[in-house]
Order: structure tokens, then C-alpha cells, then sequence
């Protein structure tokens, strides 16, 4: 399921270029202008596509704590190291190689990469059982920022990108679930609490607001959403074609809400900045044409030192 590093590379080195935003004209000027070359901060939320490993982390799955062990403080957050190489693929990932913040305490890089992402989360644990027992689902990944990160970490509007990539482990989880009847008003319930966590303001019931518990009332202001890859295509889907058949459903079904959501979040909020990456499309495109981006086998993996021309990890 997961990526190897070269791909990930590839995926860095074309998110830059690769970045939609959705000028809305007339409320331009209430939102952060978006400009690569002043980020300073990167704080990310997610699974493990974006997870870096942390000295204080929990070992292979985050940057620092678990669910047993969700509190930190200032000392022990800003005295953390991202250990070097040591994601879910063999090499670096993709926020890694956006910021240039590969190893070390993140506030000695020159872009901070401050990664709450926690591997194999899901959106809400309410929604669906948690991976493992010490994983932190994303809305609680935005919870612990909020009470143990938002203070010390610097966010300023204009120099801060914060990024959404999550829905690889919900899709995937909840593939062969029967007790889920309407996949499309499953999605929804998962976009409603997604999008409480990055901004309440974004949910039409107004009276079930919390304002304290969003990301977007703690000053991050400019997000980046990611969709879900087209995982039926990895090698732990391939051989059984059924599954793989519903997972592709269900990615494009999630997909689709996310992509809507994103535009309800934008239009709520005119003080926000909202910039998207077609995740999905660029898989597809390198799976469609893998020689000409350096990959020889994408049907495959290899949990190995060197796993080139392997698309995927594992
Ligand atoms: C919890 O994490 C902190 C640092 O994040 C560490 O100092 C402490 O030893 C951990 N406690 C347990 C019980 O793992
Ligand atoms: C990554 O770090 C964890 C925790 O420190 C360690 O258990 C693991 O062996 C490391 N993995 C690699 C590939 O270096
Ligand atoms: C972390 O993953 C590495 C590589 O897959 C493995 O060798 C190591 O035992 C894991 N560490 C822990 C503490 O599970
Ligand atoms: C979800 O996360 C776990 C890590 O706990 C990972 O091993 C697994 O492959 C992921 N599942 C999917 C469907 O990506
Ligand atoms: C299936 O989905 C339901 C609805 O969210 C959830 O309550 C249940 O725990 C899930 N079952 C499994 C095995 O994940
Ligand atoms: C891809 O890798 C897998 C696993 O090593 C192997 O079985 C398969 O034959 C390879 N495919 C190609 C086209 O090399």
C-alpha cells in the first residue's frame, strides 16, 4: 500500500508546480497570498503518507506521542528530531523533500516541517475503529496541536501552508465493512467531522459548532488538500479484483465529496487560503506511463534497502 521513496520524490518535486488554488475575486484580500517562496512553517496533518519519524515518536507510526501518550510540552516538542530517512517508505517523503526539513529538530530548518500525521489514521475514531490501539485519528491529531502545539510553534498567516492528506486508511478499512450501507452518506459523515476539525465554520449546522476545536480558529489559514490515490492499483489490492473494484469505487465516491467539501470550505471562509493537489490523477498518470518517470515494476514491491525502479513499498 505504501509509496517507495522515489516516487514520493517525484510526487514532491511536482506538488510545487502541481498546486491548485481557487482565487475567489472580491475577497481576495482577506485571504494569506499565497507565495512557495515566504512558507516558512509547514504543519501537516494525516496518515502515513505524510508521518515522519520523531525521536519522541511512537516508532514507525509518528513525529512525537501516541494515543497513550498524547501530551507533550514546549520543551519536549521543540527538543524533537525527525530521524532521517525513516518514513513508510525506504527513503524520505514527500513533505520532507517540499521542505528540505529531513532530519534534526524542525526549527533549524530553513521551511519547518512541524508533521502531526500519525501512520494507519483514520478520520475519527467515532466513525471507525482505530488501526491500532495507540493511533492518533486526525481530528484528534488537530486536537493535539491545538492544546499542546498552537502555542509554541510559530503559524504565521502568510509564512504558514498546512496540510491534509488523509483517507487512504478510511477507504481502505472500510472497503469490506457490510455494516455501512450508503457508502456516499458515509463519506459525508467522515467529511463533516474532517472538516469540524480544519474548520467548523465550514458545516451548515451552525449549533453544533466548536469553535475552540479547529484548526483554522488557531491561525492556519492556508491549506493544502490531497486526495486518496488510487490504491485499487497497489499490489495488497491487485490480487483480488472484487476488492479491488470496490475500493476504486470508493476512493472516486470519497473523492468527489472531499473535492466538494474543499468548495464549501473555501466559500465559508473568504479569510482562508485553499489550495488542492490531484493526488490521484498524478498516481494514475505515472502508473499509466512508470519508464518514463524511472519505474520499472508497479505491480510489485519490494521491502528492501533499495527497492529501485519498484513503484511500491509495500
Ligand atoms: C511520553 O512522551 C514523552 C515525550 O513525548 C516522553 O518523555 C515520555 O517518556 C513518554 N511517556 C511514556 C509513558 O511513554
Ligand atoms: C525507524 O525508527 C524506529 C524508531 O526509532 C526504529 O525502530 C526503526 O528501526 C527505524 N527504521 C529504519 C528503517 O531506520
Ligand atoms: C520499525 O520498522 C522497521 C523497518 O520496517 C523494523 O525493522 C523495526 O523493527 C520497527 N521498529 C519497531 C519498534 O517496531
Ligand atoms: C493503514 O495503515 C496501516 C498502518 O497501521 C498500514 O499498514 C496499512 O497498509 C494501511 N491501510 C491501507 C488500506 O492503506
Ligand atoms: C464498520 O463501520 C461502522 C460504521 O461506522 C463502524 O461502527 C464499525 O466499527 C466498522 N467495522 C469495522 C470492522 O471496522
Ligand atoms: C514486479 O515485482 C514482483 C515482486 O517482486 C514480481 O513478482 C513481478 O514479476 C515484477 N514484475 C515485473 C514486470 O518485473
Amino acid at each position: 500500500m505504501k509509496l517507495s521513496g522515489a516516487s514520493l520524490t517525484f510526487a514532491a518535486l511536482s506538488l510545487a508546480s502541481s498546486i491548485s488554488g481557487s482565487p475567489q475575486p472580491g475577497t481576495q484580500s482577506l485571504r494569506p497570498k499565497f507565495d512557495w517562496n515566504r512558507i516558512k512553517y509547514v504543519h501537516a496533518f494525516g496518515d502515513s503518507y505524510s508521518f515522519v519519524q520523531g525521536t519522541r515518536g511512537h516508532a514507525n507510526y509518528s513525529f512525537i506521542g501516541d494515543s497513550f501518550n498524547y501530551s507533550f510540552t514546549p520543551q519536549q516538542l521543540l527538543t524533537n528530531e525527525i530521524i532521517f530517512k525513516n518514513t513508510s517508505s525506504e527513503g524520505a517523503n514527500w513533505l520532507e523533500f517540499l521542505t528540505g526539513c529531513f532530519e534534526g529538530r524542525p526549527s533549524q530548518c530553513r521551511r519547518q516541517l512541524w508533521d502531526f500525521a500519525f501512520a494507519g489514521a483514520d478520520i475519527d475514531a467515532s466513525l471507525l475503529p482505530r488501526h491500532e490501539d495507540f493511533a492518533i485519528p486526525l481530528v484528534d491529531q488537530v486536537n493535539q496541536w491545538i492544546q499542546f502545539a498552537a502555542s509554541v510553534i510559530p503559524h504565521p498567516p502568510d509564512e504558514t501552508l498546512t496540510t491534509w492528506w488523509i483517507g487512504i486508511n478510511d477507504t481502505g478499512d472500510s472497503a469490506l465493512n457490510a455494516t455501512i450501507p450508503d457508502f456516499n452518506a458515509f463519506w459525508e459523515t467522515e467529511m463533516t467531522s474532517f472538516f469540524k476539525a480544519v474548520d467548523p465554520r465550514s458545516i451548515s449546522d451552525l449549533l453544533c459548532l466548536t469553535p475552540q476545536q479547529a484548526a483554522t480558529n488557531h491561525g492556519l489559514r492556508t491549506h493544502l488538500f490531497l486526495n486518496v490515490p488510487p490504491e485499487e492499483r497497489s499490489p495488497a489490492s491487485l490480487g483480488d479484483p472484487t476488492k479491488a473494484a470496490l475500493l476504486k469505487t470508493h476512493i472516486d465516491e470519497f473523492n468527489t465529496i472531499l473535492a466538494s467539501h474543499v468548495v464549501d470550505f473555501q466559500n465559508a471562509n473568504p479569510d482562508t487560503t485553499v489550495l488542492t493537489f490531484d493526488a490521484h490523477s498524478w498516481f494514475n498518470a505515472v502508473l499509466d506511463n512508470p519508464l518514463e518517470f524511472g519505474f520499472t515494476n508497479t505491480t510489485g514491491f519490494c521491502t528492501c534497502a533499495d527497492p529501485e525502479g519498484f513503484f511500491w513499498f509495500s
